[in-house]
């Protein structure tokens, strides 16, 4: 039997939405209506013509959107500010907005780490924040006042070769998550670190082919995300691992 819809009526801000996992969990969403079906979806990224597709085909399926194009290294907030003057509140934020630089330890350039760290951390902390403090003065619906999944990594917790500089970034996530998940569950926020391996997306430029074949696919990490977020009310899944079955590359 199917299990009712819990949570129906969800603004839900994606970043990172105009490529790879974030555009993946958008169209997870839209995949399954049957589960979300009074859902308002914003969608940040830095370039608008990728957001204008998505906005596209999101309308085609009745879902109302609100197109935010920006660099969050320049402005991690504006986003959220704009959704709580057009729809009063955000119940679920997907963060996958990220950036990678990598190379042998001892060439980083303080550019690269500027580039790095902005992004990654210094952006995804104000972000954060700024979403946290709008949630906890929002009434619970179902029983939650908001939902926050961050896409870390597999590197937030095991030291990959040639990732000195995005390890770091995502450790440093990952300890956010941790110390925000105190005052998240007094205030019923869930608090959710997808630690995913890799995943085939843009991010990776040209792979070859045969370890394209290694590697997962968008929709792997987006329908295991999907799935948490209609997790009961009750409970929370704190960490989603999620590999390649053959192991990390
Ligand atoms: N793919 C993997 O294997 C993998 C594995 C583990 C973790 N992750 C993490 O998952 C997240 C998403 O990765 P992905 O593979 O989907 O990357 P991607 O294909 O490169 O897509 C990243 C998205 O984030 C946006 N973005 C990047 N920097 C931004 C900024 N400063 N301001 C606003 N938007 C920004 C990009 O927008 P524009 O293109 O318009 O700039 C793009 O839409 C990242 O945090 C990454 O570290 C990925």
């Amino acid at each position: 039997m199917k299990s009712p819809a819990l949570f129906e009526d969800l603004n839900i801000l994606v970043t990172g939405a105009g490529k790879g996992l974030g555009r993946a969990v958008v169209e997870e969403l839209l995949a399954r209506r049957d589960r979300f079906p009074r859902i308002k979806i914003a969608l940040s990224a830095r370039s608008e013509s990728d957001l204008n597709g998505l906005a596209e085909l999101a309308r085609g399926s009745g879902v109302e959107t609100l197109i935010l194009p920006g660099d969050l290294a320049q402005d991690p907030v504006a986003g959220v500010r704009r959704i709580q003057k057009a729809w009063g509140r955000i119940d679920v934020l997907i963060h996958s907005a990220g950036v990678g630089r990598f190379g042998d330890f001892g060439t980083y350039t303080p550019d690269d780490v500027e580039f790095v760290i902005r992004t990654n951390v210094d952006s995804t902390f104000l972000l954060l924040q700024e979403t946290f403090n709008l949630m906890k003065n929002q009434t619970p619906q179902a029983g939650l006042r908001g939902q926050i999944q961050v896409i870390t990594s597999v590197a937030a917790e095991k030291p990959f070769e040639h990732s000195a500089l995005y390890c770091m970034s995502k450790y440093a996530q990952r300890g956010l998550l941790e110390v925000m998940r105190i005052p998240a569950a007094k205030e019923k926020i869930r608090i959710l670190d997808v630690r995913s391996g890799a995943a085939l997306t843009p991010m990776w430029g040209a792979v070859e082919p045969g370890m394209e074949a290694r590697m997962m696919k968008p929709s792997d990490v987006a329908g295991a995300m999907v799935d948490a977020l209609l997790l009961n009310a009750r409970a929370t899944i704190e960490t989603l691992t999620i590999r390649p079955v053959g192991g990390d590359i």
